[in-house]
């Protein structure tokens, strides 16, 4: 089979202002020191975590937060979750999503036999599905029960309603029930930080409500799972909330940084582009469009640019800047090193990501499961 970083390999060893552009950068050291940060606050609020691993989905990255602490890792789907078992990473992996279907059904069963795995579930038709492969495959699950925090996204609408489907996996053979989880997603970007922190509080209360209700019935809740990256500082401080899956933060974006307000993370990733067209004098065109970064929730970050730099609009191949004052004098062929948007949204533009140490490239690690989406 060939060798889809073919093309890369001859950028190990080179330093990063040397290498053709557009690419994906991602800062080792920058990465470590971001880690070691976050086990910090950890420790700090006496919470744990299993970050979330959806925005890099490789088991190199991975295996380096388990290394420092972490107590399992965060996956959005059964095959992310798939693939860290084949690199080895087996412990405690959540998929924090509903795994529907008899393939998948089938395909989670072989995975709890090599992994320890928990899914999440919001129906008791999740339960039905799951007793069943449980019962044809001889397998035993593990799940936690997703509430509706505000989100509007999947969960059980109530406490009174996680408590039913609680008691459903109680009976139900061949499942386990693990905990609550909730994500307040929806505020992670409020403007105004006190009512950021009441409103992901009050959301926040439900899960611990819900876990006082299923206990004050008899049944146990040790895992209380949410958070992310945007609401970390904020979450990690609510006494209901047992385990984290932030995880964004090792790369750090623009969308954390400028609409979340998270402080204290380095931006590991970036992407070096090239300034290819100056059609006029405050006007230059670079090769990062949006087949490169992903800008929805953000606009990126010019780190190594004169701060009258301004991202303007991104076309597929193609982003347009306005410049200012010193800006006029950049050249085509000039380099700009930039930090995306939203990170999620552009690793998975690529086959793999330039590991970066003291300026030059160290490794090559492919982006594992990048479009393997089921
Ligand atoms: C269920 C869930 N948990 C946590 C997160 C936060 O992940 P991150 O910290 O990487 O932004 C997300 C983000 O979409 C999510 O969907």
């Amino acid at each position: 089979m060939s060798d889809p970083l073919a093309p890369y390999r001859h950028d190990v060893g080179r330093p990063v202002h040397e290498l053709d552009t557009p690419v994906l950068c991602l800062d080792l050291e920058l990465v470590e020191q971001n880690i070691a940060r976050a086990i910090e606050l950890f420790r700090r609020h006496g919470k744990h975590w299993r970050p979330h691993t959806k925005g890099y989905k490789t088991p190199q990255l991975a295996r380096r937060v388990l290394a420092a602490g972490a107590v399992g890792l965060t996956c959005a789907k059964l095959a992310e979750a798939e693939a860290m078992a084949r690199a080895g990473l087996t412990g405690g992996l959540l998929v924090a999503n509903q795994v529907v279907g008899p393939e998948k059904m089938e395909r989670l069963a072989r995975l709890t036999r090599c992994a320890e795995v928990i899914v999440t579930i919001d129906h008791p038709d999740h339960l039905a599905m799951l007793q069943q492969a449980a019962r044809q495959h001889g397998a035993v699950f593990s799940v936690l029960i997703e509430l509706d925090i505000g989100m509007a996204r999947a969960g059980v609408p109530s406490p009174q309603a996680a408590l039913e489907l609680a008691q459903q996996v109680e009976q139900a053979p061949g499942v386990q029930l693990a905990g609550i989880m909730g994500y307040e997603g929806h505020l992670l970007d409020l403007p105004d930080l006190d009512e950021k922190r009441r409103r992901i509080y009050q959301a926040l209360d439900l899960l611990g409500e819900t876990c006082e209700l299923l206990q004050s019935k008899g049944i146990p809740c040790p895992i209380v799972s949410a958070g992310g990256s945007g609401s970390l500082p904020i979450t990690l401080t609510h006494p209901a909330v047992t385990e984290l899956q932030a995880g964004g933060l090792v790369m750090m974006d623009a969308y954390y940084a400028c609409k979340c307000h998270l402080e204290g993370f380095a931006h590991a990733l970036t992407v070096r582009t090239t300034i290819t067209s100056r059609p006029a004098a405050d006007r230059a065109v670079i090769d990062a469009g949006l087949k490169t970064m992903h800008v929805a929730y953000a606009d990126p970050l010019f780190l190594d640019a004169p701060p009258v730099v301004r991202f303007d609009t991104p076309s597929a191949e193609h982003a347009t800047l306005r410049l200012e004052g010193e800006a006029q004098h950049l050249p085509i062929g000039h380099r700009l090193t930039v930090v995306p948007g939203y990170s999620d949204l552009t690793t998975v533009l690529h086959n793999q990501f330039h590991v970066v140490r003291n300026g030059v490239v160290e490794q090559l690690w492919p982006l594992e499961s990048r479009g393997h989406l089921r």
